[in-house]
């Protein structure tokens, strides 16, 4: 099949794309944008391979996608490109409603116009694939033991979350208004290697390293549910391959935690680990500092994933221990890949977040 996963220089995308170059025999071609947070270096491993294909490009622009579309003749479209950091959302909404919103009607729109002209049997094939967010769902009260199921009530919060709900209606409305074969995924919180720096793991292990303030949000007691992000591609294979049309299938790692526990093991982990400290630091668990909280920030997410385990077999392999542990030692492999995308834009956009959240 030809496959096209948009967002795929990113986090999740190119470990989709790994994955498939990896585990199949399929042709991929990733459609980026190359935003501060894509990354082409995350996608080395698969570069040189054949199957494997480039284009750089916006999905808002509806003619470059339409090109694409008819060169590549794709049978599924893996949509991930988004803006996806909460924080820069509440900052700065434009580039998410343009992106997460406009950005899906416009390939919605360039998928329903190549779907109506397929064959009978093509058309039996063809998927689109929309890859969102539990966030969708609002948060969960602390101490109790409720769980997302698929058929939660949309109740977003940050303006990322509510232009992710946004779009996943959007394609919904797409399938049920035109019959565009689509299915939705909603996950939980990724953790893994090529994590862009800015989120909680990656920077909490990066600042620890440097010696810099671990800066945990409000009280720390936000609870998120988290998935190592090789568990998460290879559900998102599965889902756009085999799952029925029309059909959402929430994913999770059975991994609630605070968010103050998550940076404690971190800090116990590169006592093992990484035990040359930068100068001053005693304890890496000193460096915890206690910021302003989080506009509208979330208090707990949790997924039950049982309809994908029961329809199609998935469960993730990694347990938190072991996946935080090769997240860590990852990050301690792969300074460079760290030090080419912390570019100017980054470091300014911390230094403003440093700022307003002291
Ligand atoms: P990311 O920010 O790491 O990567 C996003 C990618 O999209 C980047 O490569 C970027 O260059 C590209 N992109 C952005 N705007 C674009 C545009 N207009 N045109 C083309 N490409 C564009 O994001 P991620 O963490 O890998 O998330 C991928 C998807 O998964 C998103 O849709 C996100 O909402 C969803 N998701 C993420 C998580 C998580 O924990 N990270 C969890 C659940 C769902
Ligand atoms: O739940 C899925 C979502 O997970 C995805 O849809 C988003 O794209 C992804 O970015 C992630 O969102 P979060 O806001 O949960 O991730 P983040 O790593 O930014 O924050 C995790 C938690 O840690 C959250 O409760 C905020 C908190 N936090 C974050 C940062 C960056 C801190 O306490 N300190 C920090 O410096």
């Amino acid at each position: 099949m030809n496959i096209i996963v948009t967002g795929g220089a990113g986090f999740i995308g190119s470990a989709v794309v790994r994955h498939i170059i990896a585990n199949t025999s399929h042709n991929v071609l990733n459609i980026d944008k190359l935003t501060y947070a894509g990354n082409l270096e995350s996608l080395s491993s698969v570069s040189e391979n054949s199957r494997y294909h480039f284009s750089h490009n916006d999905i808002c622009n509806k003619s470059a996608m339409e090109e694409v579309f008819n060169d590549f003749k794709p049978d599924i479209i893996m949509h991930l490109a988004a803006e996806s950091h909460v924080d820069r959302s509440i900052t700065g909404s434009a580039d998410f409603i343009e992106t997460n919103i406009i950005g899906t009607y416009t390939l919605l729109e360039v998928a329903r116009q190549y779907y109506m002209e397929l064959s009978d049997h093509k058309k039996i094939i063809f998927r689109f694939h929309h890859i969102s967010t539990d966030e969708v769902y609002g948060d969960l009260e602390e101490g109790t033991s409720n769980l997302f199921i698929e058929t939660t009530a949309y109740n977003p919060s940050s303006p990322y979350s509510a232009s992710k709900a946004s779009s996943d209606h959007l394609v919904r409305a797409w399938y049920r208004t035109y019959g565009l074969p689509i299915v939705i995924t909603n996950c939980s919180n990724n953790y893994g290697p090529y994590h862009f720096p800015e989120k909680l793991i990656p920077l909490t292990i990066l600042n620890a390293l440097k010696g810099k303030p671990l800066p945990i949000y409000g009280n720390g007691l936000q609870v998120r549910d988290w998935l190592y992000v090789e568990d998460h591609a290879r559900a998102l294979f599965l889902v756009a391959s085999e799952a029925e049309i029309g059909e959402t299938y929430n994913i999770g790692g059975h991994n609630e935690l605070k968010n103050v526990d998550v940076v404690k093991g971190i800090c116990n982990l590169l006592e093992e680990l990484a035990p040359h400290k930068p100068d001053g630091v005693v304890n890496y668990i000193d460096l915890i500092t206690y910021v302003k909280d989080r506009p509208g920030h979330d208090l707990r997410y949790a997924i039950d994933a049982s309809k994908i385990h029961r329809e199609l077999g998935w469960t993730p392999n990694e347990i938190f221990e072991t996946g935080l542990r090769k997240t860590v030692q990852w990050y301690l492999d792969n300074q460079e890949w760290v030090e080419n995308v912390e570019t100017g834009e980054y470091q300014n956009w911390m230094q403003k977040q440093y700022q307003d959240n002291s």
